[in-house]
């Protein structure tokens, strides 16, 4: 498959079987996210992978609603960062995101990008306070966000291009 079907083919995927997700994907998909780009190679993100179900259960709980798909999701990548080692982690750590959000969906996984910061877990602490005191990261890591990664149920459509907002393309000039 080219480049540019994989791209059309990734979706969010938030429909899981509930079943575990094989540990070579799950290697495969960390090794992708660990070749994304990252400004002057400092990548000062690190990858926490969770494949316990109760584990899974608790995070879903990091966020008002938004995350109840890592309650049937069979693993999930918690990716945080120091942002004393670089003031473009937010960035660094997006790069990883989509790289393994994309390998998840080439490999005919499901995945869905669970945003980590400026929200709320449902105990009304911050979803960065929630889920450091879950997996016990040390206090100068900031939280970008969570892959849940799980068993396809349902697969959106995959994009057609002409589909695409091409009115925010500007050529030479906005
Ligand atoms: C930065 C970012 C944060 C997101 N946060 C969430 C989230 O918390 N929960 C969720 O279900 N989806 C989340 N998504 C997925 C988007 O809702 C999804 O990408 C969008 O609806 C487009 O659908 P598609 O990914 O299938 O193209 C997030 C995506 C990005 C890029």
């Amino acid at each position: 498959m080219d480049l540019l079907d994989i791209l059309k083919r990734r979706r969010s995927v938030r429909a899981y079987t509930g079943q575990e997700v094989d540990k070579k994907m799950l290697e495969t998909i960390l090794q992708a996210g660990m070749l994304s780009p990252s400004s002057r190679a400092i990548r000062p993100w690190e990858l926490i992978a969770v494949t316990q179900k109760e584990m899974l259960q608790e995070l879903a709980g990091c966020r008002v609603g938004a995350a109840r798909t890592l309650e049937t999701a069979g693993a999930a990548v918690v990716v945080i960062a120091d942002a004393q080692k670089s003031d473009v982690w937010v960035e660094d750590s997006a790069a990883v995101m989509t790289q393994m959000h994309l390998m998840a969906d080439h490999l005919g996984l499901g995945s869905c990008w669970i945003q980590g910061r400026l929200r709320q877990a449902s105990n009304g602490k911050t979803t960065e306070d929630y889920v450091q005191k879950l997996l016990d990261f040390p206090d100068n890591y900031r939280l970008e966000g969570i892959l849940a990664l799980g068993v396809i149920k349902t697969h959106p459509e995959p994009y057609r291009l002409s589909q695409l907002p091409t009115e925010k393309i500007h050529w030479e000039r906005f």
